[in-house]
């Protein structure tokens, strides 16, 4: 799996105030949806595009479009759903698939509540938004749903990634044989013993949408 972290100072700037525990939950919001614009720009690198012929006002000219199936990008519920705007300004065309998934917290194992996404992914790009990638659990979850349904390629986007979490997607991928990158803002020092990220930013589903109870 390719790991590409994004490094540019506007992305380091909002990072620094969503890891801000005095950021209020409206500006949150709001920079988690610019910084995944910043993200998406870098994540789409590969995306498959196929030539087209076109008139301008000039000459005709070869150009440049989105190739079929559109890509499909899967928010992960419930923070994942912050980043899908960000994402969607950018790839509009894009179709949408939902994946519910919550972390036990003592057991730190994810358990899917929900799910709506195509039967068949042959030949499908699929793009995963999920903020946090902290024990693997949860995106490897995702990963493994998707490569079941015949996704073919999958870049998973993400804010922050702890190095255990990415260890544990890399040997789940080495085994797929699927192509997989990650495109994260960082990559932090370690979990903690509840498991979250260190130094981090807190519980992402929370700091977006407070606590579901
Ligand atoms: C958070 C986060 C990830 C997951 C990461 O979701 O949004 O999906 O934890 O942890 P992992 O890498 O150890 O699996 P959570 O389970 O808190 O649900 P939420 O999005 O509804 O808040
Ligand atoms: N989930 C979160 O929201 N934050 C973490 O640090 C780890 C898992």
């Amino acid at each position: 799996m390719e790991v590409r972290v994004v490094q540019h100072p506007l992305v380091d700037h909002k990072l620094t105030l969503l890891r801000n525990k005095l950021t209020p939950q409206p500006v949150f919001r709001q920079l988690v949806d610019e910084l995944v614009t910043l993200l998406a720009y870098e994540a789409t690198f590969g995306v498959r595009v196929t030539e087209v012929t076109i008139d301008t006002p000039v000459s005709r000219t070869l150009g440049t479009r989105l190739a079929d199936p559109a890509p499909l990008v899967v928010p992960i519920l419930r923070a994942g759903l912050g980043m899908l705007d960000g994402m969607l300004r950018l790839v509009p065309t894009a179709e949408v698939g939902f994946l519910g998934m919550i972390r036990d917290e003592e057991t730190l194992e994810p358990m899917t509540y929900a799910e709506r996404l195509p039967q068949d992914l042959s030949g499908r790009q699929c793009y995963v938004l999920d903020p946090m990638l902290a024990t693997g659990g949860s995106l490897g979850g995702a990963v493994q749903f998707l490569v079941d349904r015949g996704a073919d390629d999958i870049t998973c986007v993400c804010l922050l990634a702890a190095p255990e979490g990415i260890e544990r997607l890399q040997n789940l991928l080495a085994d797929l044989k699927v192509p997989c990158r990650l495109v994260v803002s960082a990559v932090d020092e370690q979990l903690n013993e509840q498991g979250y990220i260190v130094p981090g930013l807190g519980d992402a589903g929370d700091r977006l949408y407070g606590l579901a109870q």
